[in-house]
Order: C-alpha cells, then sequence, then structure tokens
C-alpha cells in the first residue's frame, strides 16, 4: 500500500510544525530537507516524531565514503525514519552508508531506510543528457543498479520510471517518487506524474510539496491527494 509523504519545505521550523498538527496523523510521512533542516537543526527530527508520524531525512549525501558513514551515523541518532544519499556517489560510498545502517542497528531498531537518489525528477531528458549521457529514464536505470548492488533499500526516481525499475529489482526494493502533481506541474519539476499513476505503477512512497504546503487549503489538498492514491 502506497504511503503519502509531505515535503515541509519552509524557511522556519514553526509553519512547519503548525502543517504537521493541522494534518493531524491523516499522512503517515513527513519530508525534511535542507531547507527546513538547516534553519532548524536535527532536533526539528525528534519534534515531528513526537507528534507521531515517520520523518524522511532527506539531506541527499554525496562525498567520500568515510564522511558518508559518519553522517549516516549522525543522522539515524537524530531518530530519522529514512535517509537519502546520491547513488552518484558511487558503490563504495553507497555500501559505507549501508556498513554504517549495520553498525548502528539495535534489537529494536534496525535503522533508517535507505534510499539512493537517481537522476532529479527536476531534469529532463535535455538536461538529463547534459549531466549524465544519457536520457532521464536510462541514467535513473542506471544509477538505481547500483544501489541494489550497494544494498540500498530503495531508490528515489521518478513514476515515470517505477515500472522499470520495478521490473528488475528484489521484491523488497522501494521506490519513493516526487514531481507528483494532480495534472501539469507549472514549476521546477520536469518528470511529473498523477497520484493515480504513481500508485498504479508501483511506487511506494508519494512525496508532494508545494501542491499540499502552498494550497489554500492544505488540509483539504492533503485529502485530495490520499483520496486520488486510493
Ligand atoms: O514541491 P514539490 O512537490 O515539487 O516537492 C518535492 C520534494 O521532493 C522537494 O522537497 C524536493 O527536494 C524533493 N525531491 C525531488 N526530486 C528528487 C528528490 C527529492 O523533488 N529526485
Amino acid at each position: 500500500m502506497a504511503e503519502l509523504v509531505v515535503a515541509l519545505d519552509f524557511p522556519e521550523a514553526a509553519p512547519a510544525l503548525a502543517l504537521v498538527k493541522q494534518l493531524d496523523g491523516r499522512v503517515p510521512w513527513m519530508k525534511i530537507g535542507l531547507e527546513l533542516f538547516c534553519k532548524a537543526g536535527p532536533s526539528i527530527v525528534r519534534q515531528i516524531k513526537d507528534m507521531g508520524t515517520n520523518v524522511f531525512l532527506d539531506l541527499k549525501f554525496h562525498d567520500i565514503p568515510n564522511t558518508v558513514y559518519g553522517a549516516v551515523c549522525t543522522a539515524a541518532a537524530s531518530g530519522a525514519d529514512m535517509l537519502t544519499l546520491h547513488c552518484s556517489g558511487g558503490e563504495k560510498m553507497l555500501q559505507a552508508a549501508v556498513r554504517a545502517k549495520k553498525d548502528i542497528a539495535t534489537p529494536e531498531n534496525s535503522g533508517p531506510i535507505l534510499l539512493g537518489v537517481t537522476a532529479l525528477t527536476s531534469l529532463d531528458d535535455a538536461e538529463a543528457t547534459s549531466v549524465y549521457g544519457s536520457n532521464a529514464s536510462q541514467a535513473a536505470t542506471n544509477l538505481a543498479k547500483i544501489a541494489m548492488t550497494a544494498g540500498l533499500d530503495g531508490v528515489v526516481c521518478s513514476a515515470l520510471e517505477v515500472a522499470l525499475m520495478k521490473k528488475s529489482a528484489p521484491p523488497a526494493f522501494v521506490c519513493l517518487t516526487p514531481g507528483i502533481r494532480m495534472g501539469k506541474a507549472d514549476d521546477d519539476q520536469a518528470r511529473v506524474s498523477t497520484p493515480g499513476n504513481a500508485v498504479r505503477d508501483g511506487s511506494d512512497y508519494l512525496v508532494v510539496g508545494r501542491p499540499i504546503t502552498k494550497a489554500d487549503d492544505p488540509i483539504q489538498a492533503a485529502e485530495a491527494f490520499l483520496h486520488a492514491m486510493n
């Protein structure tokens, strides 16, 4: 059953916490990204968890293996239930993250879900080709293979690529998909899909930010996305 993740892209903790309170348990996951984390720091993770939701800490690590090993350990200690790393950091970097997760696991807590970011959903085919030398779906598939080999739990990709990913992935390998829109995107997202199509194609987690956070009525907007996922 696919789950909704609301991206709390706010410049301050107060509006993020207010929205989590307003949503009142309707949405199982909240995503903390760079904007909120750089302002509010790691304590925001625990604050949001204490309000009863899972926290996805989307900091997209991309560094040498030793640094990523340490960052996964400290990020996990913040209480985050899910973390991201760029697949383009390479297999050794991703393996260091998997090793960190194993090293910090306890009998009660097996550690955060580790997801590899493939081609950002803001990249269209032309930009993906300039970055990776191949179109977006080919680049995402190639990057996902590195994530699978390294032992990550899943990937971040566009919903347009999920069906392709799932064909070659082990059954437990999850796909988290940003770029979810009710219709066409009128912003920086390039590879978008509707909630219904994302679920139909096998997405496990659907990330929605601005269509909820910037809506006149964010609760009604969240309800509409939840409804469209069924
Ligand atoms: O506002 P919007 O729905 O576009 O938000 C999407 C969220 O997902 C943002 O927080 C963005 O950082 C994140 N994200 C993404 N594409 C990726 C990985 C993460 O849009 N490949």
